[in-house]
């Protein structure tokens, strides 16, 4: 297909606002997929996608067109992930086209990532065409949409187009508009190959695939090429497109999206971002724009049955093989046994691939609370990076301890301004900024540590503000605090599993909270066991768990009241001893319970 004749595109939108269902409605317009073929959001290809109705990995799809002017168009579309964790996977697919649909829904209008998106597109030079989705709700504001996507996004929307995925409004006018506005591919078709990866799956029978747009040059089966990153070699099997399963060819060439199969074993060996070449005749520079993502949350993945540890190792390869955004290393804990530290790129993507690992692989597992990596400077001018909270040196030893920030933007209807605030300084937020997009409408910017972030923050602003806030944060930099490391201690022994790091303020009642949680889950043994908070040497919390009593005076009938004494004492002197010398034995259904999170 000549290059004029092509157009890549991207829909991005906040999460929820109908890009699937658009998508779907454009298979369909195209005849790319048959009626009898089209199942509800067909590029949500994992379970989990349709389940949860949000995407996660994106779906490259070829259409054919025939324009309004006589001529077949192929039009590559791209359906990008909407959630703020993906935001990386939205970067790659943008960088693969000239053109973005930008999908606002009719009722709720702009929101936090529809922002955050439109940005990204605007960075990388895309054209934009507003979209203004579900028209077809009687509580749909469209006008007042259109000037919202005016004032807060900044974009001209004379032409925007009025549309209903579900009714398959607009869906004409949304094609014609794409082949009129959006520019054809340039790109040299005689120059050396570049060819962008912007995602990679790994496939049972194939291995790795590799989702390309060719920048410049050609690249067909049996050519040599190489991975300008990574240095590697490998021949090329097969190329294709996507149809959307994947369909082979024999060339594709500048301005084309398509796959490579290269018997590759590993995504590993396919990163994201990199530049594909000719090995013989290779381009004298990589393609710009490849940012390698870095986990920021980091929880512990044990299997539940301690035999299970190979099969979770296995899966956990097979999952990286296919998102290679998670890393992994083993890890023993104590309490748990042999087990991995995984670091993901939110909560979300935490969770998912958490889910994944059992349903795609049948592996059960224990997840640790989630946690982030600090930055701890020591008296001695050492740097440590303290994974977890064993890692800290002794309080004494400490210079200074940095934690991960996060910049957050809140869009929140006027109402709930007071709460979203009072939530954000609960969690150590810095106010940045506030600005009113409508008169009922405010965007409130905070920094706030990420390890705030990530315990409870989403489901807290949900509840707050019934769910009408949105948000989209991203990573700043690591900033000083005074934290402290909490140690939890059993019977005067620290126990390990138990310490957490946090903010000195928060110390007392957050150690009160693990003590009093312990208490319960620990059963009476027989002798009394103080389980006690400290920040360093300094106990700042207290309880016993009572001794289990035996009754020494069951066989005493009447009698002299020192003769009942002298039992009681000797049962003291017993328990003192046993004190001493006896170990508690925690139970793992206790470590479960207090170290898992649902
Ligand atoms: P993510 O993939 O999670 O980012 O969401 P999305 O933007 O792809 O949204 P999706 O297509 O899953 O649509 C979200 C919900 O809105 C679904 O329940 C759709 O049925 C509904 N929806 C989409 N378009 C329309 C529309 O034009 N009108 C109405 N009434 N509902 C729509």
């Amino acid at each position: 297909m000549e290059q004029q004749y092509i157009r890549n595109f991207c829909i991005i939108a906040h999460i929820d606002h109908g890009k699937s269902t658009l998508a779907d409605r454009l298979l369909e317009s195209t005849s790319t997929i048959g009626l009898r073929d089209m199942k509800q959001q067909i590029l949500d290809s994992l379970d989990l996608e349709r389940e949860r109705g949000i995407t996660i990995k994106l779906v490259p799809v070829k259409m054919n067109y025939t324009a309004k002017d006589g001529r077949e168009y192929v039009l590559n579309l791209i359906d990008t992930p909407g959630h703020v964790d993906f935001g990386y996977e939205v970067s790659r697919s943008l960088a693969a086209c000239e053109g973005a649909l930008l999908v606002v829904d009719a009722t709720q209008g702009v929101e936090a990532q529809t922002l955050a998106n439109a940005y990204m597109a605007v960075d990388q030079g895309l054209e934009i065409l507003p979209v203004i989705n579900k028209i077809d709700l009687p509580s749909s504001r469209p006008e007042y949409v259109i000037r919202e996507i005016e004032d807060v996004v900044g974009l001209d929307c004379d032409h925007v187009i009025l549309a209903s995925a579900k009714e398959g409004k607009g869906i004409d006018d949304i094609l014609e508009r794409v082949v009129e506005k959006v520019p054809a591919p340039l790109g040299d078709r005689e120059a050396p190959l570049q060819a962008m990866i912007f995602d990679s799956v790994y496939d049972n029978y194939k291995g790795v695939i590799c989702y390309i747009r060719v920048v410049n040059g050609r690249i067909r089966p049996g050519q040599t090429i190489r991975f300008m990153a990574t240095g590697g070699v490998f021949p090329v099997e097969e190329v294709g497109v996507f149809r959307p399963g994947f369909q082979p060819c024999d060339e594709l060439a500048a301005g084309e999206v398509g796959y490579v199969v290269s018997n590759i074993k590993t995504v590993a060996e396919a990163h994201t971002g990199d530049t594909i070449t000719d090995n013989g005749r290779p381009a004298a520079s990589p393609l710009p724009g490849y940012r390698k993502v870095k986990p920021v949350v980091f929880c512990g993945f044990y299997p539940v049955e301690r035999d299970d540890y190979p099969q979770l190792r296995d899966a956990l390869e097979k999952l990286t093989l296919n998102d290679s955004s998670i890393n992994f290393e083993p890890e023993t804990s104590v309490a748990l046994g042999f087990g991995f530290r995984c670091g993901f790129l939110g909560l979300l993507h935490m969770d998912v691939s958490k889910e994944r690992l059992r349903r795609e692989f049948g592996v059960e597992l224990v997840a640790t609370a989630p946690n982030v990596v600090y930055e701890v400077v020591t008296k001695d001018g050492g740097l440590i990076e303290a994974h977890r909270p064993s890692d800290f040196p002794e309080i004494g030893e400490i210079q200074e301890v940095r934690e991960p920030v996060i910049k957050i933007s809140l869009f929140v209807p006027t109402e709930y301004v007071g709460k979203v605030m009072k939530l954000c300084q609960d969690k150590r937020g810095t106010y940045v900024s506030m600005d009113y997009l409508a008169p009922d409408r405010v965007r409130l910017v905070y920094e706030l540590p990420l390890a705030e972030f990530i315990i409870d923050f989403h489901d807290k602003l949900k509840s707050q503000t019934r769910g009408y806030a949105s948000l989209d944060y991203e990573f700043i930099g690591l900033k000083a605090a005074d934290l402290v490391r909490v140690d939890v201690l059993v019977s005067g022994e620290a126990a390990d599993a138990f310490s957490f790091i946090c903010h000195r303020d928060s110390a007392y009642y957050r150690g009160q909270a693990a003590v009093r949680k312990l208490k319960e889950l620990i059963p009476s043994q027989l002798f009394e066991v103080p389980i006690q908070a400290s920040v360093g040497k300094k106990v700042i919390v207290r309880q016993n768990v009572k001794a289990l009593r035996k009754d020494v005076l069951a066989k005493c009938y009447g009698g002299d009241i020192t003769r009942k004494r002298k039992l009681l004492e000797k049962q003291k002197e017993g328990k003192k001893r046993m004190k001493q010398i006896g170990k508690v034995s925690i139970p793992q259904e206790a470590f479960l319970a207090f170290l898992q999170v649902e």
